[in-house]
């Protein structure tokens, strides 16, 4: 084992408040680890924050049973969708009134890309990374065909060079799902700009892990999952921004109730809300929401920048790994190797990545698979440890050595991968 790997008090320090490994920043104490697993799947679905069983007992127990409807004011329901948006506004450098917390992010991307197709109107073409995220390319596809628009995918470094004034939108990840390759936000921000057109960034994978800053490089819209690294559980409420200077210009396409400038006025015509409270549709998931909002206490006491600082030592810690003991049995690396390119998963790639993460999954290392032959771990920096990163590699090399990947039962793909 490598010096990069020796964490020793990592693991002893896990409970204490907070834990300084030498890497500032942890608060694995503030999450439940079930015993026996060592997470890297925290780019897909976060750890869950102890604090947030706690909130939810309280949502379910007294505000949903005892306070009944009056909760809706009484317990502050009705603006959880703001309150949310604002604490995830302080970790993608929005400032306050410009982020809800709602719906899914396909719903999301939906909603915005329609608004942003409706203020370029003549403009004939939506821009998008060829290597987006399914959905985001399943959701492009059917604004053009509803708009009379046409989609063009290209290869995300050469979005810059076709862009021109028959662009109404860009929509892209800032940092790819697959192989963790972070795009500047500020430059593709300006280059949308500059053809006039408007961007759309899918922060899914930057939220909660990777700095940005969304007012700062001017960005139109985005969008973003609550479950991945905001650790908001299951089907977490997404969420939403739109820059101050669009909000009172913006129709979104799923007008609704919550998003009305009255809603119990109950009138028949519908009259937004002003600001990015608009794009609310239907009556909030409660009981999510309230677990979202617990759940982004964990990053209280910490900054984005000591976060990102801390996530890079630990996927430097794995691509080490790979160059001194992996490497040999034929895996390679995916993500990029420059750290500012990288964001907070490490994506290897192995001809028998599908049985790799499946045994690795029955020794207890969850991370993920990915079509067609991606292995990919995230570090997720609030919780995840050099102690973690240390004992994958050595349990990545021991299924090689006993080729354990090679069993029958690994042959069989499962549902959710
Ligand atoms: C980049 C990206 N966008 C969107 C999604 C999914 O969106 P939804 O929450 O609507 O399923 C994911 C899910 O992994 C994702 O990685």
């Amino acid at each position: 084992m490598g010096s990069a790997f020796t964490d020793a008090e990592t693991t002893a320090q896990m409970n204490a408040e907070p834990v300084d490994t030498g890497l500032p920043g942890v608060f694995r104490h503030r999450f439940h680890v079930p015993e026996g697993v060592r997470y890297f799947d925290g780019n897909s679905l976060g750890l869950m924050p102890k604090a947030v069983a706690g909130a939810v007992a309280h949502t379910v127990s007294g505000e949903w049973a005892n306070g009944l409807i009056r909760s809706w004011n009484g317990a502050g329901w009705r603006t959880l969708p703001q309150r949310v948006g604002e604490k995830i506004a302080g970790l993608i450098g929005a400032a306050p009134g410009q982020v809800v917390a709602c719906d899914s992010t396909s719903v999301n991307l939906y909603k915005l890309l329609v608004s942003a197709v409706r203020m370029r109107p003549g403009r004939r073409r939506i821009v998008t990374d060829v290597d987006s995220f399914p959905t985001d390319l399943y959701i492009v596809d059917e604004v053009a065909a509803q708009f009379g628009r046409t989609v063009q995918q290209v290869p995300a470094r050469d979005i810059a060079a076709v862009l021109d004034e028959d662009v109404a939108a860009v929509l892209l990840t800032h940092v790819d799902y697959r192989r963790a390759e972070i795009y500047d936000m500020a430059a593709y921000t300006r280059a949308a700009h500059a053809a006039g057109a408007l961007i759309v960034w899918d922060l899914s994978h930057t939220a909660g892990a990777v700095p940005c800053a969304l007012d700062d490089c001017g960005a139109d819209f985005a969008v973003g999952c609550g479950y991945k690294y905001l650790n908001g559980g299951p089907g977490a409420p997404a969420y939403l921004y739109v820059a101050s200077r669009h909000q009172d210009q913006c129709a979104q396409p799923l007008p609704g109730w919550f998003g009305h400038a009255r809603p119990f006025d109950f009138a028949a015509q519908y009259a937004p809300a002003p600001g990015v409270d608009r794009y609310l549709s239907g009556t909030s998931p409660v009981i999510a929401l309230s677990a979202l909002y617990a759940a982004l206490d964990a990053f209280d006491g910490t900054s984005m920048a000591t976060l990102y600082a801390r996530s890079l030592v630990l996927s430097d810690a794995l691509i080490e790994g790979l160059d001194t003991r992996l490497e040999r049995y034929g895996f390679t690396l995916a993500s990029p190797r420059e750290k500012d390119r990288r964001g907070s998963h490490v994506s290897l790639r192995h001809a028998e990545a599908y049985g790799v993460m499946q045994e690795l999954a029955q020794r207890g290392f969850i991370g993920d698979f990915r079509t067609p032959d991606f292995m990919r771990f995230g570090f997720a920096p609030l919780y995840n440890t050099l102690d973690d990163v240390a004992q994958l590699v050595d349990a990545i090399e021991q299924v090689m050595r006993e080729e354990a990947w090679n069993k029958a039962e690994h042959r069989v793909k499962r549902g959710f991968t």
